[in-house]
Parts: structure tokens; C-alpha cells; sequence
């Protein structure tokens, strides 16, 4: 580990009780430098506002010993905007098991051979940019073409549909379906209980026909969009309160650990991986909908 600090001078982590958490997530900075319209860290608060942070010693010691004290083997690595400190991420990331990235891809692609690389689109250009941020979406078309598509980076595309964006869904998948990356994925937007946005369906059978749209373009182009059938159809309104429960219950989700950058600048646990307060009556996490049919059918998640 690159580290001045002394391991003795390094701060024990927060107590999150003796549980295992087989997997985990951490927000490694609240920063960003983006400021998507339906980002549940925005909303959160201002992650731009100067706060209490922790270095790069304590972080990688702290991972470190909540690795070892809850059994965690899987990391998933977030922001804000984690590329922001990627050298830290890079450090971090042998740490675990299993690893992955979720980016905005403006910083570039980084390379970790047997990890997987999430980049987030929220559309086709004319609509990833007005959520994005004006040339968001041929920057990160650069850095996806400027990568080395044999490096043994498992690298997939993300689109998160809201009421905005829905109905470019066909024309993203076109419009990427050609890029250097293992596949497509969908997942859906989770609102605040005191959602005001216009970005969730009020009422879920709106969203069933939007569903519906991401099922089609799986039939279209089945290598290309790695979306699961079973699993959306878990996520229309007739069933979706099954995997979820009304506060989150059933949810496969809230058996992970979410380490979040708190006061002080200490990990703090939060509801779930989208924070405080969601509306899991709503939730259109795709992970939540895919994980409950595997544990339904009794296959392993990646299948
Ligand atoms: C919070 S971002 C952090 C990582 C990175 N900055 C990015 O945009 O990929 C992780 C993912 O959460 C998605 N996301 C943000 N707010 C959301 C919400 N309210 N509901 C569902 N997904 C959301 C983003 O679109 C992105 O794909
Ligand atoms: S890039 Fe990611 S963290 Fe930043 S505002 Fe957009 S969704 Fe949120
Ligand atoms: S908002 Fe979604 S992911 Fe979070 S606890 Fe509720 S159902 Fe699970």
C-alpha cells in the first residue's frame, strides 16, 4: 500500500454491527464533476460543497478491515464521480474479490483486466447531453474507441431511463450497439419518497409500457442488450412489490453494505445503495428485479 500514514495513526472505521455483508459499495468521493438532473447523490445534498473527506491511506486501510471484519468479497466502487480518484480506486480494487467501476466516462476508461467497467449514458446523444452535460456524450464515445478493447476489461454501457428519456431508448441502442464494449444494460429510475421530479412514473403502469420497450430492443439485438426478460417482467406494476417489499423488505439490495462519505469524514451507512429516503414502491433498480428472479429460480446472478 502507498502510504505515508503509519497503519498505528490510521482511525478505526465506523461500527456497522458484526453482520457479513458478502458485498459491499463505496462512494470514494461525493464529488463530481457533472450534475445529472436525476442523480440520487444531488439530491442528496450538494457533493460539490466542501466536506470532511478521508485520504487515501485511511480509505484503503479502513476497506481494508471492513473487508475482513464482515467478510466482504465483492466491491463496487461509486461516487459521485470515482475516476476523480482514480489512483485510489486502482489501489483499492485488488482488495476485493470481485471489483467493479461505475463511471461517467468522462475521465477515461481505466484498464483493470477481470473487473467490470459500468459507463453511465442516459441516451442517444440529443438526449444524453441536455441530462449529461453538453459534449458529455462524444467524450465518452472518445474514451470508450480510445480504449484497448482486448485488455480483459469487462466494459458495459449504461443508460438509467426516466419519464425524460424513455423514449430514446431504441435510438441509444442503435446508435451504440456498434461500440467496442461487452453489452448494453438498462435500469430504471428511483425516486425520493418527496420525488418532485417529472423523471418517475406516478403511475406504474406507464413505466409497465416503457418495460416493455427495453424488452423489445432485448428481442432486437439479444447479444447486444444484456438485460434479462424474467427480470424486467419483475418490474412491472403487478409484481414489482414482491421483490421489493413497501419499505424494502424483500430487497435483495439492502443485504449490501453502503459505505457512504459522512460528517467528519467518516464511512456512514445509509438506507441503501441509493441513499436515504427512496421510495422502494417505485424503485426501478434492474439489480433489485434481476438478483429477486435468481433467488426465485435458484441460478446464480450472473447467469
Ligand atoms: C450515482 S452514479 C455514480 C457513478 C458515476 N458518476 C456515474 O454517473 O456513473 C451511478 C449510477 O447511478 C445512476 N443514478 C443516479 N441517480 C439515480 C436515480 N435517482 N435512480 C436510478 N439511478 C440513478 C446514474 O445514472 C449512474 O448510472
Ligand atoms: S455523473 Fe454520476 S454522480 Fe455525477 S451527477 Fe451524474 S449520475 Fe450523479
Ligand atoms: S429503493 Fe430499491 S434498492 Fe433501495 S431498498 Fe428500496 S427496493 Fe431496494
Amino acid at each position: 500500500m502507498s502510504s505515508f500514514v503509519p497503519v498505528s495513526d490510521i482511525r478505526e472505521p465506523t461500527d456497522f454491527g458484526d453482520r457479513d455483508f458478502p458485498g459491499a459499495l463505496v462512494n470514494v468521493t461525493n464529488v463530481c464533476n457533472l450534475s445529472c438532473r436525476h442523480c440520487f447523490v444531488f439530491r442528496a445534498d450538494n457533493p460539490n460543497k466542501p466536506k470532511d473527506k478521508m485520504d487515501d491511506a485511511t480509505m484503503l486501510a479502513q476497506l481494508e478491515r471492513l473487508r475482513d471484519k464482515h467478510h466482504i468479497r465483492s466491491m463496487l466502487f461509486m461516487g459521485g464521480e470515482p475516476m476523480i480518484r482514480k489512483n485510489l480506486v486502482l489501489q483499492a480494487m485488488p482488495l476485493f474479490q470481485q471489483s467493479s467501476i461505475v463511471t461517467n466516462g468522462t475521465y477515461g476508461i481505466p484498464s483493470v483486466p477481470g473487473h467490470l467497467v459500468t459507463v453511465s449514458l442516459d441516451g442517444p446523444k440529443a438526449m444524453n447531453d441536455p441530462i449529461r452535460g453538453e459534449g458529455v456524450f462524444e467524450k465518452v464515445r472518445e474514451a470508450v474507441f480510445a480504449r484497448d478493447p482486448n485488455d480483459g476489461t469487462t466494459v458495459m454501457l449504461q443508460m438509467t431511463v426516466t419519464r425524460e428519456n424513455a423514449p430514446g431508448i431504441e435510438a441509444f441502442v442503435e446508435e451504440v450497439k456498434d461500440w467496442p464494449v461487452t453489452g448494453i444494460a438498462f435500469t430504471f429510475y428511483v425516486p425520493s419518497v418527496d420525488d418532485e421530479t417529472n423523471l418517475g412514473w406516478p403511475d406504474l403502469r406507464d413505466r409497465d409500457r416503457v418495460i416493455d420497450q427495453v424488452i423489445a430492443v432485448k428481442r432486437k439485438h439479444p447479444d447486444r442488450v444484456k438485460s434479462n426478460i424474467a427480470a424486467l417482467e419483475l418490474m412491472k406494476s403487478d409484481r414489482c412489490l414482491e421483490a421489493t417489499g413497501a419499505h424494502g423488505e424483500t430487497c435483495g439490495l439492502r443485504r449490501m453494505l453502503p459505505l457512504y462519505m459522512g460528517e467528519g469524514g467518516n464511512f456512514e451507512r445509509t438506507f441503501c445503495c441509493y441513499g436515504n429516503n427512496v421510495d422502494c414502491t417505485r424503485c426501478g433498480a434492474y439489480a433489485v428485479f434481476n438478483g429477486y428472479h435468481h433467488r426465485m429460480a435458484g441460478t446464480p446472478e450472473d447467469a
